[in-house]
């Protein structure tokens, strides 16, 4: 692993790729943010998420790459090639942010692709297919609940039914908060079809430790695991909290608080390393000190490579759950968000991206993709890969996410190889 350096000595690292401006941007996307440095928090069509689609639609007409847009918001941005009429090769990620996150994930897929097209450019190279960049919209589940919106919607996973009932918790529906951010294509043209694309490729932070911890430069992603979410609604009696004697309380977030144990023990039970379960949010109504929880929404995510046994887990879990809200006399409402199949990765890509990595001198293995990405849903489109680049200590979704610049240049370059591979022709 070549040690952590300058984007200007980065020549040797990454030959070719402009990592001073590429940097630059990234910095520069980071400040729009509903939270200070060094946080980002970009939620869907918020000002903040707004301010970063023009940022980076700026950069993409700099870059004179023709550009479309969805009612959703998901944008396309074509470098054309010598015959545009066939199956393009398309590469990209997403720049929402969850709340308190970092500012390099899905960023370096969207940046970073775009960097591999002007790098590609720069050096001459003349793609048969076109090369087609996508800021996917919403990848995060923060707004609607539901994680890659515009993948899924993309992939037909999710239909224009199915869009239109989504709200947010601040009541308004997507239909409406698209019209305001300024979508209002038809939702049912989102929809792809299959064969548009002849590969699809992204660059992401790993999100975990592996890569660090084993000093490779890239990890090529062999599996993305299979997330699954609901929310559990929980209805007690609530209360003054002192003059309520504890026998025969219905206590909502007790009733929540045994569920996400629940939750923990059937996760641990699973025996795997690769099924993981959280209980990540958390609504407490009233929410006051001095008053017993009426109503508590939790939300589970689980995730396994292997669906049905994400599946069993999740069975154990809910029975805890409903098992403790019997118990202690709290109804238990499930809302199911999403279950997906896992997805397994190209396997002409994956050693197009060994290939490279070879050819380049960075050490490199496959590896399972445990955080979901728009991969997972354009892999029911067109055959899929994904490159790993390392974080600093494994973390994500947090404010010190890092990614260095070699990372990052590295990262870039075997992106840009793979895309020339692919779209040669
Ligand atoms: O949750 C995920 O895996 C992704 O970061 N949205
Ligand atoms: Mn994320
Ligand atoms: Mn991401």
């Amino acid at each position: 692993m070549t040690p952590e350096t300058t984007p200007e000595v980065n020549q040797t690292v990454a030959p070719g790729v402009d990592l001073g401006r590429l940097m630059g941007e990234i910095e520069a996307l980071a400040a729009f943010s509903d939270t200070p440095a060094p946080s980002v928090t970009r939620v869907l069509w918020t000002q903040p998420d707004r301010q970063a689609r023009a940022f980076v639609l700026e950069r993409f007409q700099a870059a004179g790459l023709r550009i479309r847009l969805d009612g959703l918001g998901n944008t396309f941005a074509r470098w054309v090639g010598r015959d545009d009429t066939l199956p393009a090769v398309a590469t990209g990620s997403h720049t929402d942010a969850i709340p308190q996150a970092g500012r390099y994930d899905g960023v370096v897929g969207v940046l970073g692709g775009l960097e591999a097209i002007r790098t590609l450019q720069a050096e001459g190279f003349s793609p048969a297919r076109s090369l087609e960049l996508i800021l996917f919209t919403a990848e995060e589940p923060t707004r609607f609940g539901v994680g890659c919106l515009g993948s899924r919607a993309m992939s037909g996973a999710l239909d224009e039914a199915a869009l239109l009932a989504l709200r947010g918790e601040d009541g308004v529906g997507l239909d409406q908060a698209r019209r305001a951010a300024g979508f209002d294509l038809p939702l049912d043209e989102v929809r792809l079809p299959s064969g548009q694309y002849a590969a699809f490729v992204e660059l992401h932070i790993e999100q975990g430790p592996e890569l660090e911890r084993e000093d490779l430069d890239i990890g090529v992603v062999s599996h993305i695991a299979a997330p699954a979410s609901l929310l559990l609604h929980f209805g007690g009696e609530g209360g003054h909290a002192g003059a309520r004697l504890m026998p025969g309380r219905r206590d909502a977030l007790l009733a929540a608080a045994e569920a996400a144990l629940a939750l923990e023990r059937a996760t641990l039970e699973a025996g795997a390393m690769d099924a993981v379960g959280t209980a990540g949010l958390l609504n407490v109504s009233p929410n006051a000190i001095n008053s017993i929880p009426s109503r508590v929404t939790m939300g589970l995510d689980l995730r396994d490579t292997d669906a049905g046994r994400r599946d069993a887990t999740l069975a154990r879990a809910l029975a805890g759950a409903r098992e403790a809200a019997a118990r202690r006399g709290v109804t238990l409402e499930e809302q199911f968000l999403n279950a997906d199949p896992p997805a397994q990765a190209d396997e002409a890509i994956m050693a197009a991206t060994q290939a490279a990595c070879r050819a380049r001198g960075y050490a490199a293995r496959p590896l399972v993709s445990r955080a979901y990405h728009d991969a997972l849903f354009m892999a029911r489109l067109a055959p899929t890969g994904m490159i790993f680049i390392p974080c600093r200590g494994g973390v994500s979704h947090r404010p010190d996410e890092y990614s260095s610049p070699g990372h990052i240049g590295r990262g870039v370059r075997v992106l840009a190889d793979v895309l020339a591979e692919l779209s040669r022709g």
